[in-house]
């Protein structure tokens, strides 16, 4: 293997490897997000998504969820209970996202809007405890061990915000809240949260500090957000929007999520966003993580795959023409989708003093976010999608010229780079294509030369979907396996010697939650308490951590191609930290001793360090009883010229970092 060291190419961009996040899996509520309470404010289309009555007997007579004189006008259910008789069990549970997870100790804050109504009631008493094995839902037992007890009283006959901290004295991974009317008589109740004290960075409303450090450890380039599917919504009116999830948290009220639906493994009906995890939310992790926020916005398409509804392109063609258009219109034309852009980039870039800025300014950060990147679509293809992608990117180009545009295309592997509409975006001078594939770990070790051909000049690639899928596309059998990971690597060998051409790339999907997850397979595994990175998320952490900055042609000295007889390799210069850096993956089941001519080198040090990720088992998995089955382990090597000797262990991906 020859590296030219003598011979560096393009720049690596700083984005190169990033996050894709999408609120599938329970990724964001009952993932990322920590709120323990599900469905707080009542607002969900039945309301009691997440609740269960307990009578006390027959001491709680009523419960209604009402809407007379509510908090406000957007959160405007809130739930009524009636008690007849004082009881210690007349109330409510709720079973928050496959129950709560909690720590011995750890500080939980508890927080409800209470209103007195007629007769005695005293307060209400707010108890966490241990929902038992069976796990929460029917088979709850009624009562469990109590790991932590409160009483909040002094109520009166307005809304009112009340807040008292719970220390569990136990560790549980499946508790509940159970919240009881202390005398008989009726109390409103509504905003019921509770969360933990311990966030990333100790933010108020923040994210689960495991669950980022994992991110952050990847040192990812990019967070692109808020999906993925969702962006579009099975309709229209089911879409995501943006400004629905900024602004007080006790305001944003909860949408069906797209990943909602039968058509996945797991039906899980009760799968609502909260928007507790806003923009601004994940502006801020972007920040907190060192990466480049990339919003993907709705294009005026719903998801391909379900209604694939679509906005009429101009005022004269919608329902509504000539009539103005608000945010909430039912059937929006694409002039909403586009203020829609325009108004996000104001709310990430512009000063405190302008109309969108000002409400980030409102929310604590009055420094812009310095937003680079925005996505017009999230997977869609085709006339109807460019029809659309236009008129959208040339607004946005004209009020922001230095703003990159991510447009979108189908997903492939059937996917041509060369299609008609990947053609026209090319002579619009999109800057970035967002191309997405789901394929067999043999599609990605095949096509690690997909970008060979690819146009160095113009319009960029972002590989901004993909995973190795082990048994099937869409199989909920699909594993993590070392398999799908190791093929992965191999492909990513594709992209870097490619750099030139793909400036971004993201596995897809990020989170999932072990008890609630539609899809196979995800990067990050997680229950109420624990977590794991998967063989892949491994890979994608080794890419990242040892990105380099410029690209270094390597060839073979037998003229083979890369991938050749299983081997694949690419090599870039880490020109900050003074080392040369190759990545090598050996998929063969025999260990295969290579020898790297570091061609050009001036002077090399004596030692170099090895990163490796091996198994023989190709099936090997991570799990939460064995997060590190597999994980990168580092050793030194000597390197005594600059011919490299070094042998590569059966079945493995190996970074080499040469001071050089
Ligand atoms: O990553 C899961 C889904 O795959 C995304 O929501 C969508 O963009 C793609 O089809």
């Amino acid at each position: 293997l020859t590296v030219r060291v003598d011979k560096p190419g393009a720049p690596i961009a700083k984005t190169m490897y990033g996050l894709f996040f999408e609120d599938i899996n329970f990724a964001a509520d009952g993932g990322l997000y920590p709120e323990l309470v599900k469905n707080k404010s009542f607002e969900t289309a039945d309301h009691l998504i997440g609740w269960k009555a307990i009578r006390g007997g027959a001491a709680l007579s009523t419960y209604i969820v009402s809407g007379q004189q509510p908090i406000s006008v957007t959160n405007n259910h809130f739930l009524r209970l009636t008690a007849a008789t004082a009881s210690p069990d007349a109330g409510f549970l709720n079973e928050g996202f496959r129950g709560m997870g909690v720590k011995q100790g750890a500080e939980y804050t508890f927080s409800v809007y209470l209103r007195r109504g007629p007769g005695a009631v005293a307060g209400l008493n707010v108890t966490l405890e241990e929902a038992g094995r069976g796990g929460p839902g029917p088979e709850m037992p009624a009562s469990g061990q109590m790991l932590a007890q409160a009483r909040i009283s002094g109520l009166g006959s307005e809304w009112k915000k009340y807040t008292v901290v719970l220390k569990p004295t136990a560790t549980a991974a499946k508790a509940r809240l159970k919240l009881t009317l202390d005398g008989a008589g009726t109390l409103d109740l509504d905003v019921v949260s509770l969360f933990p004290k311990d966030t990333f960075n100790g933010r108020e409303n923040g994210l689960r500090p495991d669950l980022v450090q994992l991110l952050k450890d990847m040192q990812p380039g990019f967070l692109r957000f808020p999906g993925g599917c969702i962006v579009e919504g099975r309709t229209l009116a089911e879409r995501y929007q943006w400004k629905e999830t900024i602004g007080d948290v006790a305001t944003r009220v909860p949408l069906i999520n797209r990943w909602n639906t039968e058509f996945t493994h797991k039906f899980t009906p009760d799968y609502y966003q909260s928007f507790g995890l806003g923009f601004f939310e994940y502006f801020q992790l972007s920040e907190d993580i060192g990466a480049e926020p990339v919003p993907i916005l709705n294009v005026g398409m719903a998801c391909q795959f379900n209604s694939a509804e679509l906005a009429p392109v101009s005022s004269s063609q919608g329902p509504n023409a000539g009539e103005a258009h608000s945010h909430a219109d039912d059937d929006p034309t694409l002039e909403v989708f586009i203020q829609d852009a325009l108004d996000l980039i104001e709310f990430a870039n512009g000063p405190a003093s302008s109309p969108w800025g000002a409400k980030r300014a409102a929310m604590g950060h009055a420094a812009p976010f310095n937003l680079k990147f925005i996505g017009i679509g999230n997977e869609q293809w085709g006339p109807q999608y460019l029809e659309r992608y236009e008129p959208f990117a040339k607004a946005v180009k004209a009020k922001y010229p230095g703003i990159n545009i991510v447009s979108s295309t189908g997903p492939a592997p059937e996917g041509d780079l060369f299609d008609k509409a990947t053609k026209r975006l090319r002579e619009l001078k999109a800057e970035v294509i967002d191309e997405h594939y789901y394929a067999k770990p043999e599609w990605f070790r095949q096509n690690v030369g997909r970008y060979d051909n690819y146009p160095t000049t113009g319009t960029k690639i972002f590989a901004g979907e993909y995973a190795a899928q082990s048994v099937a596309i869409g199989s909920p059998d699909n594993k993590n396996s070392w398999d799908c990971a190791i093929s992965e690597a191999a492909f990513m060998t594709g992209l870097e010697r490619n750099a030139d051409k793909v400036v971004m790339a993201s596995y897809a999907p990020l989170f999932a939650h072990v008890d609630a997850w539609q899809w196979t397979p995800d990067l990050i595994w997680f229950d109420n308490l624990r977590s794991y990175g998967t063989p892949n998320y491994y890979v994608q952490k080794l890419y990242a951590a040892n990105r380099g900055t410029t690209m270094l042609p390597m060839q073979r000295g037998d003229n083979a191609k890369n991938g050749q007889d299983n081997l694949f390799s690419s090599a870039v210069a880490d020109d900050a930290a003074g080392e040369i850096v190759v990545k090598l993956v050996n998929y063969s089941a025999e260990a295969r001793p290579v020898t790297i001519n570091l061609q050009g080198a001036k002077k090399l040090g004596k030692a170099g360090k090895a990163l490796v990720l091996a198994s023989n088992d190709l099936n090997a998995v991570n799990s939460l009883d064995q997060p590190q089955n597999l994980a990168p382990k580092e050793a030194s090597f000597k390197v005594s010229s600059a011919n490299v000797a070094y042998t590569l262990a059966p079945h493995s991906f190996t970074v080499l970092r040469i001071p050089g």
